[in-house]
Parts: structure tokens; C-alpha cells; sequence
């Protein structure tokens, strides 16, 4: 049995904890404002809000309800656009027609959605996060313009501070209809998502890869629900080391401060990261164990020395990262293990950090290629490097060569040029949508370039360290000539 709150409506029901909530909400409760559209997370047009109880009050995010399995929803309040109706418009919807911002209207109750998240949001506003809010919704008809200029006018109606705007004063205003006053007291009495792992049973994260990839031949499976197991949902600072729980989701560790702090930028990286409704819903668990040779997180957890923490019916097992891929999409995890989380010990003061990613669009999209780079220096001399990078091998790619080759050295356009070419020894990118092997090459050049460029500008240019590669190339291709020259017959 499933149990959680939509709108004002108690649930109890018996649907399989896989079905997409989408098709629970249009299907079955007959909600008929999310839509369904791409079901790949794509689009945003079945946004829905998800409002969690934690410490006596609800939170509420943004979650693309096409992927987001019913199992998920157990103890949760959710909102679709039905459930922000109220008498009149509310300042949301009044700036989207005030903006004429909605055509054919085929997006416009998950863009509702998104800006009601937005007002709900626990930030402090500033226009850059007004326009992320959206960065999971496409439209097709109005042109983005007035679109951006009914979010300007949401915002300018909202105070910055979450403090000035708790959800009585956002139902004082109109922003929300006047049930949320008594959600609170509905949501607690409802038992929260009872952990359990069943080895053999689909483990089930955020969804957001399961059901954009096997909707149907999950359909009917039992999960195996891991969700608010303490020990997974968690960001523990202890001694010299930092653990991170699997079921966090992206979001939460991307704009968590502890983790801002050691890795400065981590929040504005992590824009570069699907939308905002995928990075609510995606966890670390899913990141890691999907394998994918492009996995964002998992690149940047490699420029880390991260280890990867099992559990399972014999006990728990440590692995190193670098070391968790076997090969395309194949871990070492065992089939009845599943990850707890990761660890990895804290940088130095001074430790410098940096993430590059290309993808064929600036937003929601995965990477033709992305790279991090955790460095150290004592007096000008690199004491550690560690460079990994996505999208150029069959894994994620610790590119352990290249990282050993720069330790010692002093930053200059000529070691790095030497370093990029030690890059391209060490991987193996193969043709395919996201661009040639020759051009994921070049790519992975310039993303280790602009990791350089971004920290030492004064010391390095682009010209110079091009100058410096086309020298390399020059002495190689003699060389090449030379040896080639001694085997020449005749
Ligand atoms: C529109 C869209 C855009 C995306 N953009 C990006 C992007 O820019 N960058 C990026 O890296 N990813 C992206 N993704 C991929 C995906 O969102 C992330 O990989 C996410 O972290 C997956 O987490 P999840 O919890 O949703 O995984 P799930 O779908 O729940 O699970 C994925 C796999 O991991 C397994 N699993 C989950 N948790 C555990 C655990 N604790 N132990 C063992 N196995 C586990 C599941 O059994 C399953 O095999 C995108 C996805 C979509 C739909
Ligand atoms: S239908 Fe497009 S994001 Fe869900
Ligand atoms: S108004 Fe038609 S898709 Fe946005």
C-alpha cells in the first residue's frame, strides 16, 4: 500500500510502486492538467510539486512526475497544477498572462509548477535562480522573452529572503490556495517510506534513469526501496573524511554548503547538470551505479580520492572509485549489493577544484564530453593532481597518467601542452550522437586547458599552450619521420 497526500486528497492505494506518478495522477486519479509529453524528463510539461515533512515542516521542490515512480510518493505531499487552483489567478498564473507568456498552453501548467517551486523555494532568490527555475521547461510556442519576463515580474513581487515568505504568508498572498495551511498535520500521520533492501529486486533511487529507460519492463516489478535509510540520506563531516549517502539527491549535494566549501563553485557547476526537477529527484546511488561513462557526479567524485562504500548480505566492502569500473556500464558492485555512499578525505586549505562539461545544449543535456581536476600546489609546484574525464572511454576515466606526470612540476604553458598530449594517450573515445572521437579528442584538450586557464590566468594563455602543443607535435612528427627513416629500404 501506498500512501501520501495529492493536493488536498488523502491516497491510499495498491498500484505498483514503478507506475509513473504521471499516470497515476492522469490515469487513475483522472488529474488531467500534467501532461505527458517527451517522459523522458525532458520537457516539464507533467511537473508536479513534491512537498516533504522534515523536522515539523514541509519542503517543497519541483519533480517531472513522468519519472518519478509511484514508490516515491509514499509519505509525501504532491501538487499538481489542479491542486494550486484557488479563487482567481494566482500571482504566478497573473504574471504569465499579464506577460502573455501562454499560447497553445500545452506547457503552461508545468511552468505553473515550476514558478510555484520557485515562490516555495528555500534560497534566497536572486534573478539567475528565477531563470534556472525554469531550466527543465520547454515551450513551443511563446518564445522564451516573455516567458522571462513574467518570471521577472513573479520575481519582483517576492521578497528575497524565505524567512519573509513562509507558506502562510504565500497563502496570505494567493500564491497557494488555503488547504497548504493544514498539510502539515495530514502529511504527519502518514508513515514515511519503510527502507528495505531485497537483494534480486530492482534498486529503486530517484527513477529518473529507470523509468526514462525501462518504463515498461518495470511496470509491474517490486522495488527495492532504499529511500530515507538514515545512513543514505546524509552529508557526514567526521575527522579528516567526508561521507556522502547514496540516496541524496543531486540537488541536495550540489548546493550543500559543507561541500561548497571544500569544493568551491560546486553550486554553479551543478547548473551544468541536467534541470532543476532531475537534479531534485536523481540521487548519487543512481549516478554511480548507472555506470555511465559520462555520469557527472561520478566525475567529479574521481578528481576526489573517492572510495565507494557496499553493503549487502556478506557485509560491506570499500572499493576505490577509480577502480568501481569494469567496463561499459559494468560496475563491480555484486547483484546483491547495493552502495551506500562514498567517502573521500578532505582537500587541503588552498586545494583547488574546477569542473568543465560540453554538451550539445548549455541546459539539460548530458555531456559529449566533461572533466573535474582537484589540484594542490606548495610554492609554485603541483604536489597533487587528480584529473578525470567523461565521454572519451567505455568509463568514467581516472586518468592516472597524466595526474602522475604532473605532480612536481611548475604550471607553464609547456608542461601542460606535454600533459595534454600524455591526455590523449590515455583515452579511447569512440564516434557516436554527441560528436567524432576527433572532436571529443579537441574537446577534452580545451576543458583540461580551461581548467588551467580559470585558476592561472596570469601565468598561461591559450595561445601559448597551443604554440607549446604545435612544437610537441613538430618534434613527434620528426621523431616518427626519424625512426621510420632508419627502417626505410634502401
Ligand atoms: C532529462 C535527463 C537529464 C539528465 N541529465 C544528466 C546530466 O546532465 N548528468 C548526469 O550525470 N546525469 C544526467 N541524467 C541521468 C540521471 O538523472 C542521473 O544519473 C541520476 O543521478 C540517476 O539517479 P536516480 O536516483 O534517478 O537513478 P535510478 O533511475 O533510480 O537508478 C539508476 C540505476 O542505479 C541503480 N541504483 C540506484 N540507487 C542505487 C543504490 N543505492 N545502490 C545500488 N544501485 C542503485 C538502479 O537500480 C538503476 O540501475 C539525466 C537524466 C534525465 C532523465
Ligand atoms: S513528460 Fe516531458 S518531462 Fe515529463
Ligand atoms: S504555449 Fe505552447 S508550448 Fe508553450
Amino acid at each position: 500500500m501506498i500512501e501520501f497526500v495529492l493536493n488536498n486528497q488523502p491516497i491510499q492505494t495498491e498500484s505498483p510502486a514503478f507506475l509513473p506518478l504521471l499516470d497515476f495522477i492522469r490515469y487513475e486519479q483522472r488529474l488531467t492538467g500534467a501532461k505527458a509529453a517527451c517522459r523522458e524528463g525532458d520537457c516539464g510539461a507533467c511537473l508536479a510539486l513534491e512537498g516533504r515533512l522534515e523536522n515539523g515542516q514541509m519542503h517543497y521542490q519541483s519533480i517531472a512526475s513522468c519519472l518519478m515512480p509511484l514508490g516515491n510518493a509514499q509519505g509525501k505531499h504532491i501538487v499538481t497544477i489542479e491542486g494550486l487552483n484557488r479563487k482567481g489567478l494566482s500571482p504566478v498564473q497573473q504574471g504569465i498572462v499579464d506577460h502573455s507568456a501562454t499560447q497553445c498552453g500545452f506547457c503552461t501548467p508545468g511552468i505553473i509548477v515550476a514558478l510555484t517551486a520557485l515562490c516555495l523555494s528555500e534560497e534566497p532568490l536572486t534573478e539567475q535562480r528565477a531563470m534556472a527555475a525554469l531550466d527543465g521547461n520547454l515551450c513551443r510556442c511563446t518564445g522564451y522573452q516573455s516567458l522571462k519576463q513574467a518570471v521577472l515580474s513573479v520575481l519582483s513581487k517576492l521578497p528575497a529572503e524565505q524567512a519573509a515568505r513562509p507558506i502562510p504568508w504565500l497563502i496570505d498572498k494567493g500564491y497557494l490556495p488555503v488547504y497548504f495551511s493544514g498539510i502539515t498535520e495530514q502529511v504527519a500521520q502518514i508513515p514515511r517510506c519503510a527502507p528495505a533492501f531485497h537483494p534480486g529486486r530492482p534498486i529503486l533511487g530517484g527513477g529518473t534513469d529507470l523509468l526514462a529507460q525501462q518504463p515498461d519492463q518495470l511496470r509491474t516489478a517490486e522495488p527495492s526501496l532504499l529511500c530515507e535509510r538514515w545512513e543514505l540520506s546524509g552529508i557526514y563531516l567526521e575527522g579528516n573524511s567526508c561521507t556522502i549517502g547514496s540516496g541524496l539527491t543531486m540537488a541536495e549535494i550540489l548546493r550543500n554548503p559543507d561541500l561548497n566549501r571544500l569544493l568551491p563553485g560546486l553550486e554553479e557547476y551543478g547548473r551544468l547538470i541536467a534541470s532543476t526537477p532531475i537534479r531534485n529527484m536523481g540521487t548519487l546511488g543512481g549516478n554511480l551505479a548507472n555506470a555511465s561513462p559520462i555520469a557527472d557526479l561520478v566525475i567529479i567524485f574521481l578528481a576526489l580520492d573517492t572510495t565507494v562504500l557496499l553493503n549487502g548480505p556478506h557485509g560491506r566492502r570499500e572499493l576505490p572509485l577509480d577502480g568501481f569500473y569494469l567496463g561499459y556500464k559494468k560496475t563491480d558492485m555484486r547483484p546483491d549489493e547495493y552502495l551506500e555512499g562514498i567517502r573521500f578525505e578532505l582537500p587541503s586549505p588552498g586545494h583547488i577544484f574546477n569542473f568543465e562539461k560540453v554538451s550539445k545544449r548549455a541546459r539539460l543535456d548530458i555531456a559529449s564530453v566533461n572533466t573535474a581536476i582537484g589540484l594542490e600546489l606548495k610554492s609554485g609546484a603541483i604536489t597533487l593532481a587528480r584529473i578525470s574525464a567523461g565521454g572519451v572511454s567505455p568509463v568514467p576515466l581516472f586518468l592516472r597518467r597524466t595526474s602522475e606526470f604532473l605532480k612536481g612540476k611548475l604550471i607553464s604553458d609547456k608542461v601542460l601542452a606535454g600533459a595534454s598530449q600524455l591526455i590523449q594517450e590515455e583515452i579511447s573515445p569512440i564516434s557516436d550522437i554527441r560528436g567524432s572521437a576527433e572532436y571529443k579528442r579537441l574537446l577534452l584538450r580545451q576543458l583540461f586547458y580551461a581548467h588551467f586557464l580559470k585558476h592561472f590566468p596570469e601565468q598561461l594563455s591559450l595561445k601559448g599552450l597551443l604554440n607549446e602543443g604545435r612544437k610537441l607535435d613538430e618534434k613527434h612528427r620528426l621523431e616518427r619521420t626519424r625512426k621510420g627513416a632508419i627502417h626505410f629500404p634502401g
